[in-house]
């Protein structure tokens, strides 16, 4: 099976999570679509959807999926989501695509996390992925610093010659070289850095449960 048909294969198996008459959380990346997709076919049973990105709002709005903000719903059942990597305690680097602020915002307000990934997402330590790191754009640099004491390389994310700009206006920093063996505690030491706004780390808002493709199906590890 191909990375793509492994994704299809967890963004189906995901909808047996959405909780029929409520809103519902919805995450960003390529997984993340192929869900949305999977919610279009089914989009009467559900209330409607927040979103954690402008283009997951675009995307959910274009299958007729009303898409709510996120100040007028104090919560949802299940916010479902895609990972760059996850460990066998459901911690996750999330931010590859560059949402991680707006996912993390959305999944506190869920009382379940779950996440869909390719089998190639689990690993034993978080850190081969680089970090992504949002952070206020006059403060790229001495966050930078900052995060380089850590023991990371960090490098601002750059596009077509140009800092990535976040749907919240700022910008990501990438961090190299980590081999993250205690999640939680860089996750707070890396938030604690003036100018930070998040980073990509959801240890202390864990997966609660991960639908993971493999060649051999769809396998579900629950935290
Ligand atoms: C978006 O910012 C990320 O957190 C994604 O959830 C993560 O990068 C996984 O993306 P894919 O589903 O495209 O691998």
């Amino acid at each position: 099976m191909t990375q793509d048909e492994l994704k299809q294969a967890v963004a189906k198996a995901a909808i047996e999570y959405v909780v029929d008459g409520e809103i519902i959380g919805v995450g960003t990346g390529s997984t993340a679509n192929f869900f949305i997709d999977e919610l279009g076919k089914i989009k009467d049973r559900i209330k409607g959807a927040v979103a954690s990105s402008e283009a997951t709002a675009e995307r959910l709005r274009s299958h007729g999926i009303k898409v709510f903000d996120l100040n007028d719903v104090d919560t949802m059942p299940v916010y479902i989501d895609g990972a760059d990597e996850i460990n066998a305690a459901g911690a996750m680097i999330k931010g590859g695509g560059a949402a991680l602020t707006r996912e993390k915002i959305v999944a506190s307000v869920a009382q379940k996390f779950v996440c869909i990934a390719d089998g190639s997402k689990l690993v034993d330590v978080l850190g081969k992925f680089p970090l992504p790191v949002e952070v206020i754009p006059m403060s790229q640099a001495v966050v930078a610093r900052k995060l380089g004491a850590l023991g990371g390389e960090p490098r601002l994310r750059i596009k077509d010659g140009k800092p990535v700009v976040t749907d919240n206006g700022c910008y990501i920093i990438d961090v190299l070289g980590l081999s993250i063996t205690e999640p939680a505690d860089i996750e707070d030491k890396i938030n604690n850095i003036v100018g930070v706004v998040t980073n990509g780390l959801f240890a202390r808002q864990g997966a609660n449960v991960c639908l993971l493709g493999t060649s051999e199906g769809v396998k579900k590890l629950e935290f």
